[in-house]
C-alpha cells in the first residue's frame, strides 16, 4: 500500500495574526505588503498556475467583481509561482480570447505576484506539499485595514471559489467591527445579527426582558440590523 511521506513543515500565519511582510514584483509593479494597504482591507490569494481553465474562471470572476470589492475598501492581490512575463502572458489571453458566463475582454487591473522561488508562497502556507509540492493551492487571506489577518480559506487545485462568498465574509466582517455583533449562518445584509455574550447574571436576566433583543435564552439573543445601514456603513460612494 502507498504511504504519505511526512510532510515538509512549512510556517502557516493564522487568525489575528500579523499578516507576514514581502516584497514582491507583481503585473502593476513593485509592491511592498502589507504596508502598501494600509488604511484598506485586501484580499490576498493564491492560485496553482497561469494558462489552467479552473485560474481562468477565477481570475475572470474577480475581475468582474474587483470594483464591488473596491467600493467596500478592498483591494485584490494575486499570487501564482509563475514569472511575470508568464502573468502577462496570460493576462492578455484572457482579455483577448476568453469568454466565461457572459465575461469577456475583461482587464485584470489587480496586481499579480509573480513567485517563481515561492517565498511569499512558503511565508503564508500556500504550498501544501501533499496536494503538490509546486503549485499553490487556493488560498484566500482576508486582511483588515490594520494588517492584521481575520479569515482565512483553502480550496484544492480542483475547486474553483465561490465569490459570492468571499464578498460575503468581507462584509461580515466589517459588519461585526462597526456593530460589534456577530454574524448568524447564511449571514447576507438584512438579517439579524447576534449580540454578544452576557458577562454576568444580570445582564442575562436584562436580555431576557429586553424589547431590543430577541432572545430564545439567555446566551442567544439576536436583533435587527438595517440592510441599508450595514451598507452605508461599509460601502463608498
Ligand atoms: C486549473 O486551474 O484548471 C487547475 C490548476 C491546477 C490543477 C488542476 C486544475
Amino acid at each position: 500500500m502507498d504511504s504519505i511521506e511526512a510532510p515538509q513543515v512549512f510556517s502557516m500565519p493564522r487568525i489575528g495574526d500579523a499578516a507576514p511582510k514581502f516584497k514582491a514584483t507583481t503585473t502593476q509593479g513593485e509592491i511592498n505588503f502589507p504596508e502598501d494597504y494600509q488604511g484598506s482591507w485586501v484580499i490576498l490569494f493564491s492560485h496553482p498556475a497561469d494558462f489552467t481553465p479552473v485560474c481562468t474562471t477565477e481570475f475572470m470572476s474577480f475581475a468582474h467583481l474587483e470594483d464591488k470589492f473596491n467600493k467596500a475598501n478592498c483591494q485584490l492581490v494575486g499570487l501564482s509561482v509563475d514569472g511575470l512575463y508568464s502573468h502577462i502572458a496570460w493576462l492578455r489571453t484572457i482579455k483577448e480570447k476568453i469568454e466565461f458566463k457572459g465575461m469577456k475582454d475583461l482587464e485584470v487591473t489587480f496586481p499579480l505576484i509573480e513567485d517563481i522561488k515561492m517565498d511569499v508562497a512558503k511565508k503564508y502556507g500556500m504550498i501544501q506539499p501533499n496536494e503538490d509540492s509546486t503549485k499553490a493551492v487556493r488560498a484566500v487571506f482576508v486582511i483588515d485595514p490594520k494588517g492584521i489577518i481575520r479569515t482565512i480559506i483553502y480550496y484544492p487545485l480542483s475547486l474553483g471559489r465561490n465569490f459570492d462568498e468571499l464578498y460575503r465574509v468581507l462584509i461580515a466582517l466589517q459588519t461585526a467591527d462597526a456593530f460589534g455583533v456577530a454574524t448568524p449562518a447564511d449571514w447576507k445584509p438584512g438579517d439579524d445579527v447576534i449580540v454578544g455574550p452576557a458577562g454576568s447574571c444580570g445582564t442575562a436576566k436584562e436580555r431576557m426582558e429586553s424589547e431590543e433583543m430577541d432572545c430564545k435564552d439567555w446566551f442567544f439573543c439576536t436583533k435587527k440590523l438595517d440592510k441599508d445601514l450595514v451598507l452605508d456603513t461599509v460601502l463608498k460612494d
